[in-house]
């Protein structure tokens, strides 16, 4: 089956389907992600703080896959923010991947309490320009600091990676990234599961034949977000790609966006400040 791309507003294409390696310890994830490749995913979403980049380089490897058919994100963590911090950390992820270079490049979180994501922002344009990383985008950018960054140096980024579930639909920031022209990509897709039990979601998943997390996939898909579900298990690798075959109706989808309930997972990009790495 043919993957659906997305188009940036540099011209560059990515898969709208990916595999996240989130909390997937170092020595498992070549595992993980030979068989997310294996399995037919093109996009892998890592980041330097998940710890894992020599295993993730290591499975784009073994795979056999071209490089070049393979879309490869990582994030800069928030402990490397600034010029000289910021040109060392993409050192490193390049040292510990051992890819020649990266199909998207993010800043992982604004921080901006510190207030050095236009700083950071400037290294990665010039990373871009010098063709070591394809596209430049951010993580948990909120419309300040997008408009901030863009006003500051003309570059809008290709794609803010936000926390996006049924219960935290995030309509707002999805409408600003559009305005920006901006792709809006999705992390914690499934929500760590809080929606699996709802009933607008049993019943999509009833009436499909398809499991809840299947339906929660979807979800995000009609609505033309990017999706980057993490599994370490082949079977439900599998799950998570297996969702181009089917449509939710538009009272389905309609049913789910009524699960929004505000409820957050993770950090509040304009609070969160914490340095260390993970
Ligand atoms: N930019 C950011 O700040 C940020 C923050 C968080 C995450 N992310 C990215 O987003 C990716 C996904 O987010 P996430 O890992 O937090 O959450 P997620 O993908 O929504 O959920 C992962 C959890 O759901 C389980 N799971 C996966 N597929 C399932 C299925 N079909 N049925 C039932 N359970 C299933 C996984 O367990 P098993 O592994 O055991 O299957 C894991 O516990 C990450 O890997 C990372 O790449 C980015």
């Amino acid at each position: 089956m043919t993957q659906p791309m997305m188009t940036f507003n540099d011209g560059n294409r990515m898969p709208q389907l990916g595999a996240g390696v989130f909390q997937i310890a170092n020595d498992d994830t070549a595992g993980v992600v030979d068989a997310a490749l294996r399995t037919g995913y093109r996009l892998i979403d890592g980041a330097a703080a998940y710890n894992n980049e020599r295993g993730m380089g290591e499975g784009i490897r073994n795979s056999g896959v071209p490089r070049d058919e393979i879309f490869v994100t990582s994030k800069l963590w928030n402990d490397a923010h600034g010029h000289d911090a910021a040109l060392r950390a993409f050192d490193q992820t390049m040292e510990r991947t051992g890819l020649d270079y990266l199909d998207l490049y993010l800043i992982h979180w604004p921080l901006p309490k510190l207030d050095k994501y236009v700083e950071t922002w400037k290294v990665l344009i010039r990373l871009r320009d010098e063709g070591r990383i394809r596209s430049i985008g951010v993580a948990n950018f909120h419309e300040p600091h997008l408009k901030r960054i863009i006003d500051e140096t003309g570059v809008t980024p290709a794609l803010n990676q936000i926390e996006i579930h049924p219960s935290l639909n995030q309509p707002e920031m999805r409408a600003v990234n559009k305005r920006f022209g901006i792709v809006t990509q999705s992390w914690t897709p499934l929500g760590r599961g809080d929606s699996f039990e709802a009933a607008p979601v049993k019943a999509a998943a009833d009436r499909t034949g398809r499991s809840v997390a299947q339906v929660i996939l979807r979800w995000h898909i009609q609505h033309g977000l990017s999706v980057i579900p993490k599994s370490e298990q082949e079977k439900r690798l599998a799950e998570n790609f297996d969702v181009l075959g089917f449509e939710l109706t538009a009272d389905e989808m309609a049913a789910i966006d009524k699960l929004e309930n505000d409820h957050r997972t993770g950090p509040h990009p304009d609070e969160f400040d914490y340095r260390e790495p993970l």
